[in-house]
């Protein structure tokens, strides 16, 4: 043991997450994963989300649980007072870092210590897939991407140049949403133009968008030595062995949040993984307490999706209407214009009160794992779907951008665990679907997610697909950094 342990100390691996939350949290994981394997480890996040991450997520005691594990910050170029949290916030940072990223990661890749090697591996986010590629070619060290979309997105929007060259892309307009795509290898005839991935919709292949560029740095990902994926195999097999057809090495080690936690388990280490940018507001944990068993819808649209009044008040009446409980994360930037979107309108005062808790962040994994609650309505970001499936918690599914249409689309046509509202904002979709989820259809969804959650659970425990993934990883960053 002390002889594998003083092996893996001559490794130092360096994980850059994209500025997200969703990537920020899913590469946290991976990097105490790795971290339980002795590498030393940098973890390289923005000043802006550092700072975050002291505040909320106490990396000062993750650091003392992993004296391997270090956190540094670079600059993202933008003024404290920017809003860091939509759309254009991401394509300032990502032209950005493309363009002023090179030598402060440099820098860092270069510098070494005397407790420290300099960095053996760089595990980048494909996010920044071009960048970490060009500064790992330069620096002579082998880059991994981390992809913290699904799969099924990364590869549809990998296939974008067969799209348009077979002339199933681009999507002609509304009418023509409902239209199979049948070129997409190893998911054919299950995806409609509507469950493409958002950068595709009403997009001409020369729209001016710079978010679109994160298109086509999936190819940028063909540079890298490997891929690792936050799947597992009885997930998502078909597309990773089409995966597998094109890339060097896949590493399908998830659902990490699920890996992290057997790991810890058997290794007794007890500090929470979370990587919140905000404050969970734990109360809703007590108002559970006192719910009855799975009898609570939980409604929450991740970290970045926005609102209009209008689509929110469809929501509250369909949730209200349900006449069934609910616990709402309604961020306080959710409400596009407004910064109290979470102020109850007089009509629906009384059926908030008697059945919902409103809370403006929640301790999300926690709350997916509790006994009262029975169903969630959620925007489908990756993570959301994966902690909602690993606790066997049935989903309806209300897509907004990104890989959320696909997501939603597997959820309900190919893993049959919820239901998909694709492009309605309907106060009697929702009620109904509530419903069907909750009540109607409960059995049904339950028993097939449930049985999802046990192949979740397999595949990160020794001799599953994930945890001899995993194994292969810190093999191959033994084999790389020597
Ligand atoms: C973004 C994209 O929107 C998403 O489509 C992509 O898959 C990943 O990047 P985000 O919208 O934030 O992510 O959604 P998601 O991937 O679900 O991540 C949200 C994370 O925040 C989850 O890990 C969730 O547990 C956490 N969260 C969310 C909380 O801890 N508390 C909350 O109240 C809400």
């Amino acid at each position: 043991m002390a002889e594998e342990e003083a092996a893996a100390g001559r490794h130092h691996v360096l994980l850059l997450p994209g500025p997200m939350q969703g990537n920020v949290n899913s590469m946290m994981k991976l990097a105490q994963l790795l971290a339980l394997h002795h590498f030393h480890i940098t973890f390289l996040t923005t000043d802006f989300i550092h700072r975050r991450l002291h505040r909320f997520a106490d990396i000062h005691s993750l650091s003392q649980t992993y004296p391997n594990l270090e956190f540094k910050s670079i600059s993202d170029g933008l003024p404290d007072h920017h809003p860091r949290s939509n759309n254009n916030a991401f394509a300032d940072l990502y032209s950005f870092f493309n363009s002023h990223g090179k030598p402060l990661l440099t820098e860092i890749l270069l510098s070494k210590t005397a407790a420290k090697p300099k960095v053996t591996c760089l595990i980048g986010d494909g996010f920044l897939g071009g960048l970490t590629a060009d500064v790992a070619d330069e620096v002579g060290i082998p880059v991994i991407h981390f992809r913290a979309i699904s799969v099924s997105s990364f590869w549809a929007l990998f296939c974008a140049p067969n799209l348009f060259e077979s002339n199933e892309l681009p999507i002609r307009g509304e009418e023509d949403m409902d239209r199979i795509i049948t070129a997409l290898p190893g998911m054919e005839n299950i995806i409609r133009c509507r469950d493409l991935p958002s950068f595709y919709r009403g997009t001409e292949s020369n729209q001016v968008d710079p978010l679109k560029s994160t298109v086509f740095d999936c190819h940028q990902t063909l540079r890298a030595r490997g891929v690792i994926l936050n799947t597992f195999e009885d997930l998502d097999g078909p597309l990773l062995s089409q995966m597998r057809l094109k890339f060097l090495r896949v590493f399908a080690v998830g659902p990490l949040h699920a890996h992290l936690n057997s790991r810890r388990v058997s290794d007794a280490k007890t500090t929470p993984s979370t990587a919140s940018f905000w404050e969970a507001d734990r109360s809703c944990l007590t108002w559970l307490d006192s719910q009855p068993l799975q009898s609570v819808l939980y409604v929450s649209f991740g970290s970045i999706t926005t609102v209009t009044r209008e689509r929110l008040m469809e929501f509250w009446y369909g949730l209200v209407n349900s006449k069934k409980r609910f616990l709402w994360v309604i961020r306080p930037d959710m409400v596009a214009g407004e910064d109290n979107g979470d102020r109850v309108p007089a009509e629906l005062e009384e059926g908030t009160k008697e059945r919902g808790f409103i809370v403006g962040w929640a301790p999300q994994e926690e709350v997916l794992t509790h006994k009262a609650i029975g169903g969630f309505l959620t925007h489908s970001g990756w993570n959301s779907t994966l902690e909602s499936l690993v606790a066997g918690v049935p989903m309806i599914c209300w897509p907004c951008f990104a890989d959320q249409q696909i997501n939603s689309r597997f959820v309900s046509e190919v893993w049959k665990i919820g239901l998909d509202m694709k492009d309605l904002c309907d106060r009697h979709v929702v009620e109904k679907m509530v419903n069907d989820v909750m009540v109607h259809r409960r059995e049904e969804f339950l028993k097939s997610a449930q049985a999802m959650a046990t192949l979740a659970h397999k595949s990160v425990s020794p001799g599953g697909s994930s945890y001899s993934s995993l194994q292969d990883l810190v093999e191959y960053i033994k084999s790389v950094g020597r």
